[in-house]
């Protein structure tokens, strides 16, 4: 039965829509591919699921094998459903075959049918920004320089919502931005068992990942243009982990940033960023981009091949090195960059507007005298910019009374603080095997592979930005790139706020019910609880272990942290603050007053659909999911060994704090 559908679909194929002058082998070539996957697995799908295979195969021999056809249909989700062409129309592109180059259990079980789940409720906001655009009364153009008086903002950032949940930007029409940044969760990662097991979320192509938690964007318009302070000797302000969106160019990092997920190889993965411009042209909301940007932004003579190269990943071998195999005349091409920066712009003013960077938590009503905290939250927001010292870097707009015996009677100067320095450190989160990232070491069926380097790839952060190194991006600034050893290992200074933000479940902790998040720009951690006690007790209990090997007689993340992936430049702000349990509590429930919508409703923070967890405790949650870290192949030379080398070998002796 798989094979006669197989062979159904392989009949289908015909037209070669490419053009062979710009593209070494049309897409033929690569549909011939997937098949051939398909159908060499075909007596053992084994090769790409073995866990699963074993019980299918049990299943196939009692169903004569219809389970097996519908999974692997199941597995073909990369297409919209329902596209079943009659002979003789337009053929569509032959599905491509799925990515599977995981061990049990990296993959969760539900992964299809969470990222269903997540698109129906991208579908639903996506038609209400569509109401809203039209029910906006369009500004009038009016002054010198010329403004958009009256709803001009407002259009901006509803056209930015329209495009942050529109799908049809992906080649596969199966991706938008927002389907690893839901509002119910702080736009962070919508899939509680993604965020439990890999980690990093799935791109347009089924299943290539990435390598980093979706890191949540309320308040990240507000960090700077990224620069260096002599002074200090330090970095600050950028997006992203490990701040490669500079701001250089537009001078705003957050909407450089909303340029790079619709052309990353394993999010968005268009192959040109001309695609952009193309999709934004076909889109319902044009007219409102037009009313923004200009009458004929989108007036581009695309070549007859876009719609095809366009639905055609990026990283595909019959792309070669070529980066733009949208074929367009100079003047069109500019067009089309511009388009793709008021892409960029629209995108980051919403994400600056109220609908997301709200300012609206209780914290917030607290500090405008509209709020009493609880005596817990009280005592956490003490402790945070007390004895736990987070305010060193999660700037609450106080000053820090470390010191004991000391306390601040003042009032908060700064009543709008985003809970970050902008900065970044290495707080020396150890390895977490489950990430997706280390798996992608063989070629997908485009001829694609994201890691070829395995378990030898260690995530050096802002240092191997500033090498222009692997996994990262290129570096603007060739006089930054002597600093990266003293920043390898560091991380940007995330904002606080927003970090307990939940769906409809209530909270982020078990016993719940809870929404299961991964923290950190590795998701190494499961809940707040243990967020904290890592700042508390990181150094007291530090083994020179891997995950997954604590020594007997000690738990993981309770009385045992593996050593750091990367242990140059570890930050000792924290990791022995001699915290009492009660105290790491206190500090939980004061985080959890930076949720915002708590002074006014957080637009589409109702919309989740999915089914909250329950049980166990804050303390080990999803310590069940641990696997054994494999022996470590040392740091490959492709990141360890990209001058100026790092300052110590990554993975030497460990590099303790002094003690405190
Ligand atoms: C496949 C999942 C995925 C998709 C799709 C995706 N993102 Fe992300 N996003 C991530 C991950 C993972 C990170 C952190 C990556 C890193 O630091 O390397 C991130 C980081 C960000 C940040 C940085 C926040 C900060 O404070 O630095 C912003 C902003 C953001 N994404 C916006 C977007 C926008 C806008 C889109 C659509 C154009 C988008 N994302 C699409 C996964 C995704
Ligand atoms: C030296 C600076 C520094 C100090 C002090 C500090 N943090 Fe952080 N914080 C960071 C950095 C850097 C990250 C991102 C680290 C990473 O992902 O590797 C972060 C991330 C976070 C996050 C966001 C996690 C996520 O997944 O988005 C929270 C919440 C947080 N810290 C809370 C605290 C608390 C609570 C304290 C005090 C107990 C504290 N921090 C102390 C630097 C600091």
């Amino acid at each position: 039965m798989l094979r006669t559908a197989l062979f159904a679909a392989a009949a289908v194929v015909e037209t070669t829509v490419f053009d062979k002058r710009d593209i070494r082998a049309p897409p033929v070539e690569h549909g011939r591919r997937a098949r051939a996957s398909i159908t060499s697995t075909q007596g053992g799908i084994s090769m790409h699921r073995r866990q699963w295979a074993a019980g299918a195969a049990a299943s196939a021999l009692l169903l004569g094998g219809l389970i097996l056809t519908h999974t692997v249909d199941a597995k073909k989700s990369d297409q919209p459903p329902g596209k079943h062409q009659p002979p003789g129309k337009k053929k569509p592109p032959p599905p491509a075959a799925i990515y599977d180059p995981y061990p049990p259990g990296i993959l969760p079980a539900d992964i299809d049918a969470e990222l269903a789940r997540v698109l129906r409720e991208i579908d639903g906001i996506e038609q209400e920004a569509l109401a809203q655009l039209r029910a906006l009364p369009p500004p009038v153009l009016t002054g010198q320089p010329p403004t958009l008086q009256g709803t001009g903002q407002r259009l901006i950032q509803l056209l930015g919502k329209a495009m942050n949940y529109d799908k049809n930007i992906s080649p596969n029409r199966n991706q938008a931005c927002a389907s690893c940044h839901m509002p119910y969760v702080g736009f962070s990662g919508p899939i509680p068992s993604v965020n439990l097991t890999m980690v990093a979320y799935p791109g347009t192509v089924h299943f290539r990942a990435g390598k980093r938690t979706a890191q949540r964007y309320t308040y990240s318009p507000y960090f700077p243009v990224l620069h260096f302070n002599a002074t200090q000797g330090l970095f600050f302000g950028g997006n992203f982990w490990d701040s490669r969106a500079t701001g250089y160019i537009l001078q705003q990092p957050d909407a450089e940033q909303a340029q790079h997920p619709p052309v990353d190889t394993q999010e968005m993965g268009n192959p040109d960023t001309a695609c952009i411009a193309f999709k934004l042209s076909q889109a319902e909301y044009r007219p409102f981009f037009e009313q923004a940007w200009g009458a004929g932004s989108l007036d581009i003579k695309f070549p007859h091949d876009a719609e095809a190269i366009c639905a055609t990943p990026g990283g595909a071998a019959v792309f070669g090195t070529n980066v733009t195999p949208v074929r367009l005349k100079p003047a069109d091409r500019l067009r089309a960059n511009e388009a793709f920066n008021h892409w960029g712009q629209s995108v980051d003013a919403y994400e600056g507007s109220l609908d997301l960077s709200a300012f609206s938590s209780k914290f917030d009503a607290f500090l405008a005298g509209a709020a009493t905290l609880t005596a817990d939250e009280m005592a956490g927001y003490r402790l945070f910019d007390g004895k736990g010292n987070c305010n060193s870097c999660h700037v609450d707009g106080r000053g820090t009374t470390i010191s004991t015996g000391q306390t601040d009677t003042s009032k908060a100067a700064t009543v709008n603080p985003v809970f970050t320095c902008f900065g970044s450190a290495n707080e020396g989160l150890p390895l977490n095997p489950r990430d997706a990232f280390f798996y992608q070491t063989t070629p997908d069926s485009f001829g694609f592979t994201a890691n070829p380097l395995g378990f030898g790839y260690r995530d050096l952060g802002l240092g191997t930005f500033l090498r222009s190194g692997f996994g990262s991006a290129p570096n603007p600034n060739s006089t930054w790139t002597q600093f990266a050893p003293s920043v390898d290992g560091q991380f940007q200074v995330a904002t606080a706020r927003n970090v307990a933000m939940t769906s409809q479940c209530p909270t982020t902790e078990a016993p719940g019910p809870f929404f299961q998040k991964g923290f950190f720009h590795n998701g190494y951690i499961k809940s707040l609880k243990q967020l904290v006690h890592f700042y508390n007790t990181r150094d007291l209990y530090s083994f020179d272990v891997t995950s997954g090997h604590c020594p007997p007689g000690t738990t993981e993340k309770v009385d045992c942290w593996p050593r750091p992936e990367v242990p140059q430049n570890l930050d000792c702000t924290t990791g022995n603050l001699g915290l009492t349990d009660q105290e790491e509590n206190q500090i939980v429930a004061f985080l959890q007053t930076l949720t915002d919508g708590f002074t006014t409703p957080y637009p589409d923070s109702d919309t989740f659909t999915g089914t909250c967890a329950t049980g166990g405790t804050a303390a080990t949650q999803g310590n069940e999911s641990l696997i054994p870290t494999p022996p470590l192949p040392p740091c490959s030379p492709q990141v360890c060994g990209v001058p100026p080398l790092p300052s110590a070998n990554v993975d030497g002796p460990l590099i303790p704090c002094p003690p405190s």
